[in-house]
């Protein structure tokens, strides 16, 4: 998912080419953006967490991209190519180093594992939105 941080910012454009040339294959993707009911449901997993109300409010709050990318073994590959969650904290070239602000608008979601992948490809598109 491109966050409202960089759609705002105007980096969908720079993402997706970095994305594209770190040799992932676009599956799906849509511009739209979240309800603050449907980010806390996507993010239900930190409810308890301190930062949870904020990045509701945060996700909620304009317009994102989401998109099924593929590549072998993707999340590893992907979650290398966005760098850490802390922009701060990102190496140099790293799609966080080059496009996020702060660890709340840090441009871009990764999926964490397979079986997460697969549940918020779902959460996003139907079986006739996937190439
Ligand atoms: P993301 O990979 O989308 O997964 C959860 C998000 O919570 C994370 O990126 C951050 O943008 C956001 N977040 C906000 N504050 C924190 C924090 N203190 N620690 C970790 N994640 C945070």
């Amino acid at each position: 998912m491109i966050k409202p941080d960089a759609v705002a910012n105007g980096h969908i454009g720079g993402i997706l080419d970095q994305i594209i040339k770190a040799g992932f294959s676009i599956k799906a993707m849509k511009l739209t953006s979240l309800s603050a009911e449907k980010a806390g449901e996507f993010y239900a997993v930190h409810k308890e967490r301190p930062f949870y109300g904020d990045l509701v409010k945060f996700m909620s709050g304009g317009p994102i991209v989401a998109a099924i990318l593929e590549k072998d073994n993707a999340v590893e590959e992907f979650r290398k190519l966005i760098g850490a969650t802390d922009p701060k904290k990102a190496d140099e070239g790293t799609i966080r180093n080059r496009f996020a602000e702060s660890i709340e608008a840090n441009a871009v979601h990764g999926s964490d594992s397979d079986e997460n992948a697969a549940i918020e490809g779902s959460f996003f598109f139907s079986a006739f939105e996937r190439v």
